[in-house]
């Protein structure tokens, strides 16, 4: 039997090499036991399972490309099907594509299942935010990235193909996933993939947000991992008889300055949104779940800035609170911030708020008096070029935000409440239907608070022609003077 073992990461690429290598000194794939974990023997130490050599394989691009995606498949049976595989196709013992051959059906099922455990990881790893490195967080410049770490446990050993998706999508952050057998970080824009310790390769079991934090907090340190690989692999004991030993107590006492110097080189300016995301990140963190309820306005803001509940936070720059008085008589809900709303942190000031500013002000409401505020509280956009292109939020994204809103009409107390738009009047009433024909009508909470449905300022924005805006800019003034008249 040849034994080989592949490396965890680069696993696919270790294969193909070895199956190549397997090919040429005409080892057949039964003889050959597969497994991943440290360095087998000389591959070709069993001189007794050589056959005949292969010509070079030669296989179809789309087929490689699959049997290398069904490798990350965590069946045992994976390595020596895909090796057989190969050897069949290149010998014109089965044509690529032929379903009816149960090892390719097999192969494809297998590299579906792979494919959607990547979608799925991509979809739900959940990010904390670590507070800043140091004690002098406070003062340091806002050149410094924000750091996340996630803990998820893909179906199958996934992590290599999916994590540059986070690169990509999370670039100008540093983050740490980990996983039971591997885990990533991108620290300083340099994607990195290592085993992951055996005593990293759990969270807390008491989710309880300080173990987490201290959990990750200890992930994350590329130093710190360095030195316990270093020393794991190589026992401080046996360092006074290795010549290379010396330069190690150097080399771990220069790894934070290294990191910070990777970090300088990057160099550029930050972009606004980007800025304005890294002041948010000294505001006071405090987990949004699991922590106490809050007791005041101050309170809510706080935790709703450290919100974690739905993706939205990983992109947009900050979360944008409810403004204006505690004692405010009335509640007015839009559906989330905008592009500008995001940049400011303040709801409504951009063109759809300064639209409803000049038509509340028309129909007598004076905006200071009223709690102003969002169904969800960030901004949820696709990157176009430069602009971030605004998204309708989804009823999950509504729903976990529902958590804040309830918050704030729970201490506002307000006597009535104005939900502008399809969003808001989902958030409110739990009910997604038709807005043009609920608009008008007064809904209620389950206390009995009235809440009036009204258009979003902004559809007045995108009305087909002049007449039609007018009137429906007219029928939203009436909306406005209509909740007025319902608080004292
Ligand atoms: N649209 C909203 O619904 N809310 C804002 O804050 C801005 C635009």
């Amino acid at each position: 039997m040849v034994e080989i073992a592949l490396p965890a990461v680069g696993t696919a690429a270790a294969w193909r090499d070895a199956v190549r290598r397997l090919a040429a000194e005409g080892v057949a794939p039964e003889a050959v036991r597969w497994s991943l974990g440290p360095a087998a023997p000389d591959l070709f130490a069993a001189q007794d399972a050589r056959t005949r050599p292969e010509p070079a394989l030669k296989i179809p691009r789309p087929a490689l490309a699959e049997i290398e995606t069904a490798l990350h498949h965590s069946d045992p049976g994976r390595f020596t099907r895909a090796h057989m595989l190969v050897l069949a196709l290149s010998r014109g013992e089965t044509r690529w594509g032929d379903r009816s051959d149960p090892a390719q059906h097999r192969v494809m099922a297998e590299a579906k299942a792979v494919r959607r455990d990547i979608h799925k990881m991509h979809a739900f790893v959940r990010f904390r935010e670590l507070p800043p490195e140091g004690a002098q967080a406070e003062n340091q410049p806002s050149e410094v990235r924000r750091r996340f770490a996630a803990w998820f446990e893909p179906t199958h050993p996934v992590v290599e193909p999916a994590v540059p998706f986070f690169a990509k999508r999370f670039g100008d952050m540093d983050w740490v996933i980990a996983t039971p057998l591997l885990t990533a970080r991108f620290i300083a824009g340099h994607l990195t993939l290592s085993e992951t310790p055996a005593d990293q390769a759990r969270p807390p079991e008491d989710g309880t947000e300080r173990l987490w934090q201290t959990y990750y907090a200890n992930i994350f340190n590329p130093a710190r991992l360095m030195t316990r690989a270093m020393q794991s692999e190589m026992p401080k004991k046996y360092w006074h008889n290795l010549p290379e030993a010396e330069l190690i107590p150097q080399l771990i006492r220069d790894a934070p300055a290294r990191a910070a110097r990777m970090a300088a080189d990057l160099g550029s300016l930050p972009a606004p949104e980007t800025a304005a995301r890294q002041r948010n990140s000294r505001l006071p963190q405090r987990p949004a779940i699991g922590s106490a309820r809050p007791q005041t306005l101050e309170d809510l803001a706080a935790q709703a800035r450290a919100c974690t509940r739905c993706p939205l936070h990983c992109n947009a720059t900050q979360t944008v609170c409810g403004e204006g008085p505690a004692d405010a008589r009335l509640m007015i809900v839009g559906e989330q911030p905008g592009d500008q709303e995001d940049l400011a942190g303040r709801p409504f000031v951009g063109p759809a708020g300064q639209l409803f500013d000049r038509v509340a002000t028309e129909a007598g409401l004076d905006r200071s008096r009223v709690w102003l505020t969002n169904a969800v509280k960030h901004f949820k956009f696709t990157p176009r070029g430069k602009r971030r292109i605004h998204q309708r939020p989804s009823s999950s994204e509504i729903e976990q935000c529902r958590w804040w809103l309830g918050l704030e009409a729970e201490l506002i107390r307000p006597q009535a409440i104005l939900a502008m738009g399809a969003s808001a009047a989902e958030a409110l009433t739990g009910s997604g239907a038709n807005i043009l024909r609920r608009r008008g009508s007064t809904e209620s909470l389950p206390d009995g608070t009235p809440v009036l449905i009204t258009l979003h300022p902004s559809a007045l924005l995108r009305q087909p022609d002049a007449e039609t805006a007018r009137s429906q800019t007219e029928d939203f003034r009436n909306d406005l003077r209509k909740i007025l008249s319902l608080v004292s």
